[in-house]
């Protein structure tokens, strides 16, 4: 039989691991968030762990994507948004899923493939250079990938650029990603983009928010 003191010691391992690792996890997390970095594709298995409050339903909440719309999605990864995004849109609408890393939306493309989704157009490339027209969507969203994104002001101009006038820009963040841009920051950067803050949902550490980028009748009242 074990003594009270051997469990009291092997308690305190237990504690001492535990502390070890939530300090690595909290390192790790400051360092990443001083060197921003896309999410690895070996990383994945993040993407499909529940989501508290950012879900794919709040998404479509907000996003509000109608038939025969066409939508981007930015740093779509393996498409756990995508896919629901593009069933709202149906056979006339169009979903864009862009992402910087090919593996994520070869990922996307399959199990697009897989639901028999052919409205979805994936590309390559970084959210510093949109590779569309002025005017072109709907609705642009993105969720969990503003933080990896070097220069955010940049990529939201180029977002608000992409965006038809009255268009949607609908952006998620997280406390459980490291890279987690706040609500305040957010606000700040959209706005300076050119963005009218319309909502919130969630929780501060934990949300969506929704900007619209106003038509130029409004742009120009306010203007005059
Ligand atoms: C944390 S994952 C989130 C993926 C997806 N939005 C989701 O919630 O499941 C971030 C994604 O953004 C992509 N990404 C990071 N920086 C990017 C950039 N500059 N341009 C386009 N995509 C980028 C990464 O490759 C990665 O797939």
């Amino acid at each position: 039989m074990r003594s009270h003191a051997q469990h009291d010691s092997s308690g305190r391992r237990v504690r001492r691991l535990v502390l070890w690792v939530v300090a690595g996890a909290a390192a790790l997390g400051f360092w990443w968030r001083e060197h921003p970095s896309p999410c690895p594709y070996g990383l994945r298995v993040w993407l499909v762990l529940p989501r508290p409050v950012i879900t794919w339903r709040r998404l479509i909440d907000i996003l509000s994507p109608r038939e025969g719309e066409r939508m981007l999605e930015i740093g779509a990864g393996t498409g756990y948004y995508a896919l629901r995004v593009a069933e709202r849109l149906g056979k006339s609408g169009r979903l864009d899923a862009l992402d910087i890393q090919q593996s994520m939306l070869s990922h996307l493309a399959r199990r697009a493939h897989e639901r028999g989704l052919g409205n979805v157009v994936t590309s390559v490339c970084d959210a510093h250079t949109l590779p569309f027209e002025d005017d072109t969507f709907d609705g642009v969203y993105l969720s969990t990938v503003l933080g990896e994104i070097i220069d955010q002001d940049l990529a939201l101009a180029e977002m608000y650029r992409v965006l038809r006038p009255g268009g949607r820009l609908v952006d998620g963040e997280c406390l459980g990603d490291p890279l987690m841009v706040f609500p305040e920051n957010l606000c700040q950067r959209a706005t300076a983009a050119g963005f009218s803050f319309v909502r919130r949902v969630g929780v501060p550490l934990a949300y969506f928010a929704l900007f619209r980028k106003e038509t130029r009748d409004a742009d120009e009242a306010q203007g005059s």
